[in-house]
């Protein structure tokens, strides 16, 4: 599935996993879907990535809109594999880019990859992170769906990015 503007200059560029059949428990006989988006703003902006078997997928989405080594900006709401697990070979094209985490998704991705050489920026509810015409604002929501997990309000887009809550 191609990338899909769903508000001005904010493209879903996710993929779909048509053969899952059990996610988390729940029975899934049409598959589901991995959900991120980019915002072509000022500051390119990529929020949260994709399972790592889809990886491919959206980074072609991606580059079917933009080089990505012009993200700037990497948001990560949440670190469980299928909003995160992709985060290596996404920071692989983006190395410079600045990925923006809760204090408690900074010590996750810790131990599981080698985030030595990224770099960070730690945020907290009430933070916000101007792309241009675009003001994003962060909240965290511990245990929706784990400690780590955080929503990402794009304000003008009165467009909240929701990881796992509903
Ligand atoms: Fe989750």
């Amino acid at each position: 599935m191609k990338a899909i503007e769903i508000k001005p200059d904010v493209f879903w560029v996710g993929a779909i996993d048509w053969a899952v059949r059990d996610f988390h428990g729940y029975v899934t006989p049409r598959g589901t879907t991995y959900n991120n988006y980019l915002i072509m703003d000022d500051q390119i902006t990529l929020i949260d990535t994709v399972k790592h078997d889809f990886a491919g997928v959206t980074i072609d989405n991606i580059k079917s809109i933009v080089d990505p080594s012009k993200i700037v900006n990497l948001i990560i709401n949440h670190i469980e594999p299928d909003h995160a697990s992709s985060i290596d070979k996404v920071m692989g094209l983006i190395p410079e880019a600045v990925i923006c985490i809760s204090e408690k998704g900074k010590k996750g991705l810790d131990r599981h990859f080698d985030t030595s050489k990224w770099k960070f920026r730690i945020v907290k509810t009430g933070d916000t992170l101007n792309t241009g015409k675009y003001n994003l604002l962060f909240l965290e929501t511990p245990m929706l769906h784990w400690p780590d997990s955080m929503m990402t309000y794009v304000k003008e887009a009165k467009l909240l990015i929701s990881q796992d809550a509903f």
